[in-house]
């Protein structure tokens, strides 16, 4: 029987959007066929940079009704999950190499209310979060070292896609299965080919050309990549 195709979604993220004018980046790229927004929060501990903290997640909610999806790069996470969750973070994604541990984290993301995301660095293996895969809503595979925009794709990440592709569907699991870092239409088929469902493109979505193209030619490359399955 035919595998129900499976929502696949593009979501900027407005790192790589001009600060002074992010309401204008967010309508833009709205009226452009963005799915969600994906925000990066960084502490300047579990990576080496600084952006923004639940003030801005609550001024960006008030402009868009889109899904906020909150890259925690903290070491901290469940300190500040009900802050982001009441600011309008719709899923909050921790990742599991910070300092507070798996279980904390989900458990204090689920008591703020949001769904919960756990993300792993390129040189984080799978093993990490498959045995969390039912209590997740989200894995994020990242595709860059977390903490700068505009860095290059890493296919070596490209297998853990799939591996992590196949454990949520064998466990029944709808999780997303996000890549972020490097996203442009050459390297999103590639990650919708080994089962990726959500892309976060910064770059390749605010620099150079117009919004709404270039979202055009992401969610062609998506569509593309996704019906050619590589194993
Ligand atoms: C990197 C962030 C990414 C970044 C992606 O630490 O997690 O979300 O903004 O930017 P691009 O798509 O330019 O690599
Ligand atoms: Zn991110």
């Amino acid at each position: 029987m035919a595998r129900p195709a499976r929502t696949l979604r593009l979501a900027p993220s407005l790192l790589s959007a001009d600060f002074a004018h992010l309401a204008e980046a967010v309508l833009e790229a709205e009226r452009g066929g963005a799915d969600a927004f994906h925000l990066d929060v960084m502490d300047g501990h579990f990576v080496p940079n600084l952006t923004f903290g639940p003030a801005l997640v609550r001024s960006v909610r008030a402009v868009t009704k889109l899904p906020l999806d909150i890259h925690l790069m903290i070491e901290r996470p469940t300190k500040f999950a009900e802050a982001f969750a009441k600011a309008g973070g719709d899923t909050l994604v921790f990742h599991v190499e910070a300092s507070d541990g798996v279980e904390d984290s989900v458990r204090a993301i689920r008591a703020a209310g949001a769904a919960v995301g756990a993300a792993i660095r390129p040189d984080t293996p799978f093993d990490r979060v498959a045995s969390w895969v039912g209590r997740l809503d989200q894995v994020l595979v990242m595709s860059v070292m977390p903490g700068f925009s505009g860095q290059a794709f890493r296919p070596e990440v490209l297998p853990k896609v799939r591996a992590a592709r196949d454990v949520v569907d064998a466990s029944g699991s709808t999780a997303d299965i996000s890549i972020d870092g490097g996203i442009t239409p050459e390297t999103a088929v590639a990650a919708a080919s080994h089962g990726a469902t959500f892309f976060v493109c910064g770059n390749s979505v605010f620099t150079g050309g117009t919004v709404g193209a270039n979202l055009g030619r992401l969610r062609e490359a998506i569509d593309a990549g996704a019906t050619r399955e590589v194993r």
